[in-house]
């Protein structure tokens, strides 16, 4: 059916979604008519958000476009992609680094599910230095990750960490005294509402 031809699943573990995956999802709208990010449960990871919060946080970012949906899947990703009906999956490519993963990947879920294709996307240059986990490791140490994430995500992790909500064009405070070894924390939420 042409129809489920043109479904793209963008799966990832979106800890959290960063700009680059945000990029990454838009353009594929291109070439596709629907882009399922798909969260995935199962990924080897110990994620710093929850499954329901990454997709909460992505359904947030992406909830005025009807083209893109976000849904938690579980298990293997190819019964997840063919129980969509759909047949392609999306991911990105950063850097040379990056193929010898997607690659052996790409060719396990073949071997699985040789109807099922991978498409592979460049990712944009404005982005290829990211990833979540160095988005993460700077926002816990009280770093601007604002512009590098959506200004939603960019919320949600300074209430992770504890730091006070700002907008986008707020400086950041300067950062409060991290909690050592036996101390309290001064930087534990402060009693705001929390945006995440
Ligand atoms: N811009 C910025 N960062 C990007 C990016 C882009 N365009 N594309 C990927 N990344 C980053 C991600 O943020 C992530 O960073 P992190 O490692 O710091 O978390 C990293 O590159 C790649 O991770 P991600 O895209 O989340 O994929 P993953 O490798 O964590 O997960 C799954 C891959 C979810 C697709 C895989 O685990 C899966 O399919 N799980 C289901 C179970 C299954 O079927 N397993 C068998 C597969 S053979």
């Amino acid at each position: 059916m042409a129809q489920d031809k043109r479904i793209a699943i963008y799966p990832g573990t979106f800890d959290p979604l960063t700009n680059g995956h945000v990029n990454i999802i838009r353009r594929a709208l291109r070439l596709f008519d629907k882009v399922i990010v798909a969260v995935a449960a199962d990924t080897g990871k110990t994620p710093l958000f929850s499954l329901n919060e990454r997709v909460d946080m992505a359904e947030k970012v992406f909830a005025r476009e009807s083209d893109i949906v976000v849904e938690p899947f579980q298990g293997l990703l190819v019964d997840y992609v063919a129980s969509r009906n759909a047949q392609t999956v999306l991911r990105g490519l950063r850097a040379v680094s990056d193929f010898e993963y997607e690659f052996q990947i790409s060719l396990m879920n073949r071997k699985l599910r040789p109807d099922i294709e991978t498409l592979f996307l460049i990712a944009d240059y404005r982005w290829l230095y990211i990833s979540s986990t160095i988005v993460k490791t700077v926002a816990s140490l009280g770093g601007d990750v604002r512009g590098l994430v959506p200004d939603h995500v960019f919320a949600c992790l300074r209430a992770r960490f504890g730091f006070d909500p700002v907008g986008v064009d707020e400086p950041i405070a300067p950062l409060p005294s991290p909690a050592l070894p036996g101390q309290p924390d001064a930087s534990a939420p402060n009693g705001r509402e929390q945006p995440c």
